[in-house]
C-alpha cells in the first residue's frame, strides 16, 4: 500500500459543504467593504463551498523521475489507488434490476457542489429595498402586527436601521409615514409640504448617506383624513384626475427633497405621465419613476395600515386596486406604464402573484420589482415564533421563489435579515 490517502467508507463526504444556504448559493458574494473584520463571519458558509472537507495532506513522493514511473506504469507496477468502494443499502433493500432510465435529472442535483453550479437564481443584497415606518417621535414604537418592525423616530431610529442596513450591503430604502391626524385632510395636502415629514427625513439621510438610493411612497393615503389613496368625492367615488394633480405635486415635492426613485401606489389612471411630465417640468429628468403597475386589492396589506393608522375609513380599494381574480388586466396596466415612462414596473404582493410578476417580467423589457408585503412577512414572522416553520429558511427560500418568478427588486421587510444572512452573519 503505497498510497497515504485512505477513502474508507467512513469517511466518505465527497462534498462537506454547508448546502442550507444554497439559496445564497456560491456566487462570490462580495461582503461590504464596511463590514469591519472582527465581524466577519469565522466561515464562509454561503459565499464559499468546499467540495471536500479533507485537510490538505501530501503523499510521500518515491524520488523517481517521469520516465521511471513511466516505465513501472508499463510494467503494472505502480502505487495503489484508494481501494474501490461501492455503497451498499441497508438490510432488506430489495434487490432488483435497475430501471432503463435515458434521463436521471437527480444526476444533476448528486452534490453540493454540482448542485450550486447548476443555481439559476441568486440573492443578493443588491437586489432588495427595505421599507421603513417614520413618525414624528424620538423613540421607535415597535409594530405590534409585524415583529421587529417599528415606526422610526425620523432624527435617530430612522438613521440607525440605515447604517445597520447598509453594514450588510442594503443600500435602498422607501420611506412611508405615519402623519398626525391633525395634519391629514381630505385632499391630503401635507403630502406635498416641503417641509412634512418625508421631504425632512429625506434630507437628513441624504445628507449622512449620499450614497443610498431613496424610493418614495407616492399615494394620498397617509394624509388622507378618510384613508383613501385618492380624494373621496361626495358619493364615495375616488376622484381620479383630481388626485393625479395631488400626486404630481407630491412626486415634485419629493424630488425636491432628494429622492431618487418616486413610486406611485395609488393606482390612478394616467398618473404615470402626468408625473413624469411634472418632474421634468421642474427639471428632474433625472428621477426616476417606479409604478407600482399591478397593485391587488389585498388583504394581505393589513398590518401596514395598522402600522400607519392608514385603514380606510369607509369601504374598500376596489374601485382603484386590481380585482385579485385577474391576471390579463395586469398587461393593460403594463402597457399603460409602459407607454406613460415608467422606469420600474412592480408587483403586488409578491408571493401569491408569482404568475403577475413572471407575466410582466415576460412582456416588459423594463426591470421588474415585486413587494413582498406586511402580511407576507407577518404570516413567516408569526409561523417562525409558534415555531410551526423554520422563519429563516422560509423567509430566504420565499425570497428566492420571487426572484425566480422574475423579480429583479424587491422590496421586503426582510431586507436587512436576509441581507445578514447572505453576509453570513446571524440573522437577528
Ligand atoms: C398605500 C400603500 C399600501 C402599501 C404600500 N403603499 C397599503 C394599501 O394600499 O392600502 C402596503 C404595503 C404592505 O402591506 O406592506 N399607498
Amino acid at each position: 500500500m503505497a498510497s497515504t490517502i485512505s477513502f474508507s467508507p467512513g469517511n466518505v463526504q465527497l462534498a462537506r459543504i454547508i448546502d442550507d444556504h444554497s439559496y445564497a448559493g456560491l456566487r462570490p458574494l462580495t461582503a461590504p467593504r464596511y463590514v469591519s473584520i472582527a465581524r466577519r463571519p469565522k466561515s464562509h458558509s454561503s459565499t464559499v463551498i468546499r467540495a471536500s472537507n479533507e485537510n490538505e495532506t501530501s503523499v510521500k513522493t518515491s524520488g523517481l523521475s517521469i520516465e521511471e514511473c513511466e516505465a513501472a506504469a508499463v510494467a503494472g507496477k505502480f502505487p495503489d489507488p484508494p481501494p474501490l468502494y461501492r455503497p451498499t443499502g441497508p438490510k432488506g433493500t430489495p434487490v432488483i434490476q435497475p430501471l432503463e432510465l435515458t434521463k436521471r435529472p437527480r444526476r444533476n442535483r448528486k452534490s453540493p457542489a454540482l448542485r450550486a453550479a447548476f443555481q439559476e437564481t441568486y440573492l443578493s443584497p443588491a437586489n432588495f429595498v427595505l421599507p421603513l415606518f417614520i413618525h414624528e417621535g424620538e423613540e421607535d414604537v415597535p409594530i405590534g402586527a409585524m415583529p421587529g418592525c417599528f415606526r422610526l423616530g425620523w432624527r435617530h431610529g430612522l438613521l440607525e436601521e440605515v447604517y445597520k442596513a447598509r453594514d450588510v450591503g442594503v443600500n435602498s430604502f422607501v420611506l412611508f409615514p405615519k402623519i398626525p391626524d391633525a395634519l391629514k385632510s381630505q385632499a391630503g395636502d401635507e403630502a406635498f409640504n416641503d417641509n412634512g415629514l418625508v421631504p425632512r427625513a429625506i434630507r437628513i439621510l441624504k445628507d449622512k448617506y449620499p450614497d443610498i438610493v431613496i424610493y418614495t411612497d407616492v399615494a394620498l393615503d397617509p394624509y388622507n383624513s378618510d384613508g383613501h389613496d385618492g380624494i373621496v368625492r361626495e358619493d364615495g367615488v375616488i376622484m381620479n384626475d383630481e388626485t393625479v394633480h395631488q400626486l404630481c405635486k407630491q412626486a415634485v415635492s419629493q424630488a425636491r427633497a432628494g429622492a431618487d426613485v418616486v413610486s406611485p401606489s395609488d393606482m390612478m389612471d394616467g398618473r404615470i405621465g402626468a408625473i413624469r411630465a411634472a418632474l421634468d417640468a421642474e427639471g428632474f429628468q433625472d428621477v426616476s419613476i417606479m409604478s407600482y403597475t399591478a397593485k391587488y386589492a389585498s388583504a394581505f396589506y393589513g398590518p401596514f395600515r395598522e402600522a400607519l393608522d392608514s385603514n380606510p375609513r369607509f369601504g374598500d380599494k376596489k374601485t382603484y386596486q386590481m380585482n385579485p381574480a385577474n391576471y390579463r388586466e395586469a398587461l393593460v396596466e403594463t402597457e399603460a406604464d409602459e407607454s406613460e415612462g415608467a422606469d420600474i414596473l412592480l408587483v403586488k404582493p409578491a408571493l401569491p402573484y408569482l404568475d403577475v410578476i413572471r407575466l410582466l417580467r415576460d412582456n416588459s423589457a423594463l426591470p421588474i420589482a415585486a413587494y413582498q408585503v406586511s402580511g407576507e412577512y407577518s404570516m413567516i414572522k408569526a409561523g417562525g415564533v409558534l415555531k410551526m416553520i423554520d422563519e429563516e429558511k422560509v423567509m430566504m427560500e420565499s425570497l428566492l421563489c420571487i426572484r425566480r418568478a422574475g423579480a429583479d427588486i424587491i422590496l421586503s421587510y426582510f431586507a436587512r435579515q436576509a441581507a445578514s444572512v447572505l453576509c453570513g452573519m446571524r440573522s437577528k
